[in-house]
């Protein structure tokens, strides 16, 4: 049976009650749907890294309704303030010590005494975080290592029998994660992009964001997990920038130009990186399929979004 059911005030309602009770349930945001549960609580946290076969040094986002809800957790700087202030509620998740007395699950920092936090924008996540009173660990909602899921389709394919209950609030507008910035160190690091830029952030800052080690590299699989090399891999081989499909392959396309022949999706007709990032994931789902040999992907700009949508092509092209 479906575990998707529309998000309105009853659903949400039921939602929090099996949140509170340590259940999973997966919610929309306007990144990618997330994997719900009291981050307060270590089974839900546990349940969570489970469901995903996550491993378990691979840290969680807890997502609060506000500012104040997130600076009662982690410790904020002038600038995590100023941050939180200019992009919350949006795509960016930042990475600051807990508090002393933190109530939030070890587990979901992954045994380090730093926490990712996040304030989504969407309406049925804020609605949820207000209805269940609870911060909620909140990873996306896929199988470790597959791609995020932009719809509720998705999460049931992936996850579906590890959930009570899937909140169905459409596609995800961004499409593709929030952006992750560690304040840890002297200079705050880029650990993964995402929706905010590095430029958007030293702007409100006044100095510039450092952007972490290459994906693979050992310490940024210690310190920013998310960059784990062949972290986005979808079952076929992925070549990029390619020009045009070869035989056996599917084309994932981008733009005006590109050619229609054989299996070919076309993240934007029109060239727009925001479309193309929305369509990102449902679209490299769509050509993984088993009757092609490989998936070939047209370059993408490397510009705004589209630093974020390369950042996971790569990934899903790394070697494994
Ligand atoms: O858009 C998003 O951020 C989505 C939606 C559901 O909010 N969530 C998401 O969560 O992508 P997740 O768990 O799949 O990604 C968490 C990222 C990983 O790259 C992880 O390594 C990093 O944040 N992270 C979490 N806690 C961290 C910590 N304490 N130190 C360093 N990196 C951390
Ligand atoms: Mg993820």
């Amino acid at each position: 049976m479906s575990k998707i059911v529309p998000a309105d005030d009853a659903n949400i309602a039921l939602a929090a009650g099996a949140l509170r009770r340590g259940e999973l349930v997966s919610f929309p945001t306007e990144t990618v749907y997330g994997l719900g549960g009291d981050a307060c609580n270590d089974r839900a946290v546990a349940a969570i890294y489970a469901a995903k076969g996550r491993p378990s040094f691979n840290p969680l986002i807890v997502h609060v309704p506000s500012l104040a809800a997130a600076a009662a957790l982690g410790e904020f700087s002038e600038d995590a303030l100023a941050l939180g202030r200019a992009f919350w509620p949006g795509p960016l998740t930042l990475v600051v010590r807990r508090q002393r007395k933190c109530p939030l699950s070890l587990l979901v920092s992954a045994g380090m005494d730093s926490v990712a936090l996040r304030v989504p924008a969407h309406p049925v996540a804020r609605a949820l975080l207000t209805a269940s009173n609870l911060p909620l660990a909140g990873p996306s909602a896929n199988p470790s290592g597959r791609i995020s899921p932009t719809n509720a389709r998705h999460v049931e394919e992936g996850l579906g029998d590890k959930v009570a209950m899937i909140l169905d609030g459409g596609p995800c507008r961004i499409g593709v994660e929030s952006t992750v910035l560690s304040l840890l160190d002297e200079k705050p690091a880029l650990l993964r992009p995402g929706g905010v830029s590095p430029e958007e952030i030293a702007a409100i800052i006044g100095r510039p964001v450092e952007i972490a080690a290459p994906v693979g590299d050992v310490e940024a699989g210690l310190h920013g997990p998310g960059r784990l090399l062949s972290h986005y891999a979808p079952d076929r081989p992925v070549r990029l920038n390619a020009v045009n499909a070869q035989a056996g392959e599917a084309l994932l396309a981008f733009g005006r130009n590109a050619p229609h022949a054989g299996i070919t999706l076309n993240l934007s007709e029109t060239g727009d990186l925001a479309e193309a990032a929305a369509n990102l994931f449902a679209m490299l789902r769509a050509l993984d399929r088993p009757d092609v040999t490989g998936i070939a992907v047209m370059p993408i700009p490397e510009v705004g979004l589209g630093i974020a949508i390369n950042d996971r092509l790569t990934r899903a092209a790394a070697p494994r």
